[in-house]
């Protein structure tokens, strides 16, 4: 096939505090980087950058480790409630889920809001559309959050959030972190698209709405994508993926756009991370918290940032 523009592909699987030693960083590593081969591969075959993003999204959502479909956390009450959302910078819509509970891959309601004349579902609407497109009922739960919820149960929810990914070490030491996952393409016909989905941040209070569903933590135009993760809260107070997509739309170069706003969330003390990628294929993440669990094609070969500590709130590839 004769591609027009050289595809390139970044996923995330949350940030948080560090992981438990090498184990946990190459366990990871093997989690994401088969995500990055699929995409890039149905990338380089011609496919549109929507369906790169979904089939991104329904892996990582189908991974147990990571905070997102299969292996969410459990809210306060014990049940799993999932948002999820979809931009395709190209026609420039955003669509999302709120807090829903019982399906396999919120990605693929998302994904079908996209042509949808209501394009924002929260928990009643999710579940009637779930309904109503015959989505079987699933399961989320895994056996380590449970165990990480009655853990938290027992000791009266002192921490305020879940572990970034699913590790029985981080069940026995209760270590917070934050976990969502994400995927930015960029296709053969220069389109960017962005898709991020969660759990939330585990143990918080029912309604708690999570950044994955808004524009502060999934937004994309033509000129950029950005897929946020870490605590939503703050997300939302930086208003982070939409405020880098456009300082790159009015101009701006993405590691600019990108170490402003990472040098203004940091002086907020925000405890967050990003990945994102611009119409010209350049790859960029920042973080202000200790690990960002990313991995990228950059059209030549897969890096990933799970070692990347420098000191540097922003890395480019
Ligand atoms: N960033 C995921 C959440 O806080 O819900």
């Amino acid at each position: 096939m004769n591609l027009q523009v050289q595809p390139k592909v970044i996923i995330h699987g949350g940030a948080g505090s560090s992981l438990h030693g090498k184990g946990g960083l190459e366990s990871v590593r093997r989690s994401l980087y088969p995500v990055v081969e699929a995409v890039y591969s149905l990338l380089l075959s011609g496919a549109a950058a929507s369906e790169a993003v979904l089939l991104g999204c329904q892996m990582l959502e189908d991974d147990p480790r990571f905070n997102a479909g299969t292996g969410s956390v459990l809210q306060s009450d014990g049940q799993i409630r999932m948002s999820a959302s979809f931009m395709d910078g190209t026609s420039g819509r955003f669509s999302g889920v709120i807090n829903i509970s019982r399906v396999k891959n919120p990605i693929e309601l998302v994904h079908f809001l996209q042509s949808s004349p209501d394009r924002v579902l929260s928990d009643y609407g999710a579940a009637e559309l779930a309904r109503e497109l015959q989505v079987p009922l699933f399961n989320a739960l895994t056996d380590l959050r449970l165990k990480e919820w009655m853990q938290e149960r027992q000791d009266n929810f002192k921490s305020t959030m879940a572990g970034v990914v699913a590790e029985p070490e981080l069940v026995e030491s209760s270590n917070a972190g934050r976990g969502t996952i994400g995927v930015v393409v960029l296709d053969s016909f220069g389109g960017l698209a962005v898709g991020t989905s969660t759990g939330g941040k585990g143990f918080e209070r029912i309604g708690r709405v999570s950044d994955s569903a808004m524009p502060a933590g999934n937004y994309a135009t033509s000129h950029a994508a950005v897929s946020c993760t870490g605590i939503g809260e703050d997300i939302i107070d930086e208003c982070l993926a939409a405020k880098i997509v456009v300082r790159v739309t009015d101009g701006m170069f993405l590691k600019d756009a990108m170490q402003r706003s990472f040098t203004e969330a940091s002086k907020n003390q925000r405890d967050l991370g990003a990945i994102a990628l611009d119409a010209s294929g350049a790859i960029s993440w920042g973080k202000t918290s200790e690990v960002l669990l990313a991995a990228y094609h950059d059209g030549t070969s897969i890096g990933d940032t799970l070692e990347w500590n420098n000191g540097d709130l922003v890395g480019c590839a």
